[in-house]
This record gives C-alpha cells, sequence and structure tokens, in this order.
C-alpha cells in the first residue's frame, strides 16, 4: 500500500480542473445493462470505484473501453444475472444492478455491498422498494447473496420512510423499463441525481422530477445508446475550497457547479471564507480570521454529510466553539481521533433531539445507542504533523486537508481509500503548490 508524505503549511495558489462526480459516473456506468447498444461518457473519473464498477460489468458481459476520462461501454449477448462475490462485495454500489438485470431478464444474483465502512448502511429501503414492483427478492444469509426473481417488474407509487440517495437511484434504474409509470415520493433530491436522470432519458427513459421530491417514471419498451457527459464532482469542489482557507491560499477551480454549493458557500462565507464565482470558474481563499460555526448535516438541499470531514478541519481554525451535527449517517467521525493526535480540541457530545427516528437519516435500530452523533471543535488551532490513518473516503480528505495546514511532516496511511473517489488528488495539491508525494510502504 502506498502513503502520502505531506510537508503542510504551504499556502495553496493557482488554478485547477474539476474531475467527473463519482456519485454519478458510477450510476451510469451500471445503465448499460439497461441496452444493447452502445454508450459514451465523458468526464469520467480515473478512481478505483469506476474501475471496479467496469470490472463488476465486465461479469454481467459489459464490454468496456476506459481512457483518457472516456468511456465506451457496450453489452454483449452473454446472459449472466451473477455478480461474483470477489468484485461486488468491495463496491457499495453493487445492489444498484439488482433493478436492471431484474426488468431485463428476471433474475439477479448479487453480492451484499461493501464500500466506505460508515455505520451500518443497509438497503432495506431498496428491496423493500423493489418488492413493492414485483421483485421476489430474499437475502440467503449462508451465501451472502440477495437473490432476485421477477417475472415483470410493474410500476408503482413508492414513498420512501426517509431519504436514501441510491435508493432512489435504484428505484429510477428499475423502472426505467417495469410496466406503466412509477411514482417516488420522498425521493432523494440531490443534484446527481438529477445528473442520472439526464444521461437516462438521453437514452430514451422518460423520467420527470415532478416536484422537489417527487419523480415519475414512465415506463418504456426499449433504450438505445447515448453520449453523455457527467457534471463535476462537488465533494472534490469543496475539498478544494476548504484547502484554500485553511492554508491561506487562492483556488480556482474551473468545471465548477458552486450554484449547486450554497448549503457550503453560506456558512463558508460567514466563517470568513471567501469565494468569486462566474460562469463555470470559481476562485476560493479565506477574507480574514475564521469564525465558528455550528452545521448540521442533511440531504439535499442540506449541508451533505459529506462535506463534514473537511468542515472540521477548518473549524479548527476559527476563534471560539464550533459545532457538527451528522444528522444522515450514524458513524462518520473516524477522523476525530487522528485530528485529536495533530493537537486539535474536539470532543463527542450528544445533542438533545425530540424525535429521533424522525430527525436522523439513519435507521435508529441501527444505532448502537452510545455512540454521540455531534463533535465540538475549540479553535483556533494550529495543527501539528502526525502519522495518521485513513478510514474512509471523506475521513480521507479530512486528514490529507489536516496535514496540509500542519507545519512539519505527516504521513498519511490508508490512502487506497482516498484512491476510491478522488482522481489525481496529490497532482492536482502539487500544481497548487502542495507539498505532497506518494510512497511505496517500503520506501520509507
Ligand atoms: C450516497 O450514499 C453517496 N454514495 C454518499 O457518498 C453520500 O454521502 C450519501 O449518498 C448522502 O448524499 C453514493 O452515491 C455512491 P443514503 P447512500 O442511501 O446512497 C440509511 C461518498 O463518500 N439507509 O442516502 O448510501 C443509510 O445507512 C459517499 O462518496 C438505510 O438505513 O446514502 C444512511 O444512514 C459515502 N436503508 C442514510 O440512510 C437504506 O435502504 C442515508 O443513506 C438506505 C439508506
Amino acid at each position: 500500500m502506498d502513503k502520502f508524505v505531506v510537508h503542510g503549511g504551504v499556502p495553496l495558489k493557482g488554478e485547477v480542473r474539476l474531475s467527473g462526480a463519482k456519485n454519478v459516473a458510477l450510476k451510469t456506468i451500471v445503465a448499460s445493462l439497461l441496452t444493447d447498444d452502445e454508450i459514451t461518457i465523458d468526464n469520467v473519473p480515473d478512481i478505483i470505484d469506476v474501475r471496479l464498477m467496469l470490472e463488476l460489468l465486465g461479469t454481467l458481459g459489459v464490454k468496456s473501453h476506459f481512457s483518457g476520462n472516456h468511456v465506451r461501454l457496450i453489452r454483449n449477448s452473454l446472459r449472466n444475472y451473477e455478480v461474483p462475490l470477489e468484485v461486488g462485495a468491495r463496491l457499495r454500489t453493487t445492489t444498484l444492478v439488482l433493478g436492471p438485470l431484474l426488468s431485463r431478464f428476471g433474475s439477479a444474483l448479487v453480492p451484499n455491498p461493501g464500500g466506505c465502512r460508515i455505520g451500518a448502511r443497509p438497503i432495506d429501503r431498496h428491496i423493500d422498494a423493489l418488492r413493492q414492483m414485483g421483485a421476489r427478492i430474499t437475502y440467503n444469509s449462508r451465501d451472502g447473496f440477495f437473490h432476485g426473481q421477477a417475472d415483470s417488474l410493474h410500476g408503482t407509487v413508492i414513498r420512501f420512510p426517509k431519504n436514501t440517495h441510491t435508493g432512489t437511484e435504484s428505484i429510477i434504474l428499475a423502472a426505467v423499463l417495469a410496466k406503466g409509470q412509477t411514482v417516488i415520493e420522498n425521493a432523494a433530491a440531490e443534484v446527481e441525481v438529477d445528473d442520472l436522470i439526464e444521461f437516462l432519458n438521453g437514452m430514451g427513459a422518460r423520467i420527470v422530477r415532478t416536484k422537489p421530491r417527487e419523480i415519475k417514471i414512465d415506463g418504456v419498451t426499449r433504450l438505445h445508446g447515448t453520449s453523455y457527459r457527467l457534471m463535476s464532482d462537488r465533494n472534490e469542489e469543496v475539498t478544494l475550497a476548504v484547502a484554500a482557507a485553511l492554508t491561506g491560499g487562492t483556488v480556482t477551480v474551473t468545471g465548477s457547479v458552486h450554484r449547486t454549493l450554497m448549503a457550503f458557500l453560506n456558512p463558508f462565507r460567514d466563517a470568513g471564507g471567501r469565494y468569486s464565482a462566474g460562469g463555470d470558474t470559481a476562485t476560493y481563499s479565506v477574507s480574514r480570521n475564521l469564525r465558528p460555526q455550528d452545521i448540521i448535516t442533511a440531504p439535499h438541499p442540506g449541508f451533505m454529510t459529506d462535506w463534514q470531514g473537511p468542515w472540521a478541519v477548518l473549524m479548527t481554525r476559527a476563534a471560539g466553539l464550533s459545532t457538527i451535527h451528522e444528522a444522515v449517517f450514524e458513524s462518520r467521525f473516524s477522523y476525530v481521533p487522528e485530528l485529536q493526535k495533530m493537537g486539535a480540541d474536539v470532543s463527542f457530545f450528544q445533542p438533545e433531539v425530540r424525535d429521533p427516528e424522525k430527525f436522523y437519516n439513519f435507521n435508529m435500530r441501527d444505532h448502537d445507542g452510545m455512540s454521540p452523533q455531534a463533535v465540538r471543535i475549540k479553535g483556533p488551532t494550529r495543527l501539528h504533523d502526525a502519522v495518521l490513518m485513513m478510514h474512509d473516503l471523506r475521513a480521507g480528505a479530512t486528514l490529507l486537508l489536516a496535514a496540509l495546514t500542519a507545519p512539519g511532516k505527516s504521513y498519511v496511511h490508508g490512502i487506497e481509500h482516498i484512491d476510491r473517489g478522488y482522481e489525481n488528488i496529490e497532482k492536482k495539491l502539487q500544481a497548487l503548490g502542495g507539498r505532497i508525494i506518494r510512497v511505496p510502504e517500503e520506501a520509507i
């Protein structure tokens, strides 16, 4: 395994182009199961999760060619409905193939998904909804597979009990070829879902977001090929904005999706961050001493759970007490002990919540009942260098930001997590003047 060696404390300055959105790329690749025609996708990030998804689709008969952020996909006549455990168990989004396999071929065998270890991450909402569409799905704990059968999927009204981003996409992917109309109520409103909808409509699907949280899908009998360019990665933009403010630098991103980032930009500006945006460009810096903020994560259009780790590092520099209350996942603070090692004054607490089942996006039965859902950060603190371990993708970005701001030399391990979702992260940071190198384990 490689690791990063980071000499922190250098202001990042310059311009960088954002990569395509991981959380759209993975789903558009899955959509290649829905047609026999060729699909081409541009702006695809070259990251481990995309490579894994292409490998997974390869086991289902989809041939792919991936070079220069351009993917060409074509399904051959092979009829295979089983995702091998070895590939499928490594990706959270594996179960997205259930709907397409069931709607096109009536059978699916899919292993329990893997992906980032952030909480229990069950997929009960996806499975319940697929069952409402006529699928028979059982989970066999002896082999660790979901076994799915469907004579045909039919449209129906599905009301998600709580927000689910990939659950919404899972049902869209199942419904595009189902008989009749599917209505998804309490559908996820993330802009990545809308990018997937635009892509599928380009294949001949009939999908409309009728209300902010309602999506209607009229099933069609056939989808055709398409060419599509993915939106930029919002999480990468937020990471770079925080990197600029933290290091006292100025970073311009091109391919910016700042219009979809108001839930981040408002507290960023209130905290003393500065941004100017126009067209597809945005420039981030810091205008004065940082001020503390209180954040509660929420599904779109709220402050995204993916941003709270980087935000925590920013708040270590704010003068006063900040809080972050994580309301989407029940375990997303793996970075906290690492920040404490660097001298951050971060402590856990449990805010009073009147109706936790209603307030939190996770199922309360999946919560261990003890782990607090919030942190207090007392600043300002100048973090110092340390040996750090990443435990998941966004926690990985968090620690990288912490290392970039800490004078001295930090060693960051577990970087396979960041390689899952950030394309060429160290090259981009180097281009901005960041002193970061990737070193093979044995070379240190
Ligand atoms: C997606 O995760 C993203 N992943 C996440 O990004 C992102 O943090 C999250 O949405 C919120 O926007 C992808 O798109 C691949 P959810 P997802 O279903 O779909 C619980 C990243 O780093 N839940 O909205 O898994 C669940 O456990 C990743 O790029 C159930 O209990 O999120 C969580 O607590 C990480 N049962 C909450 O709901 C279900 O059936 C929200 O999950 C589904 C979800």
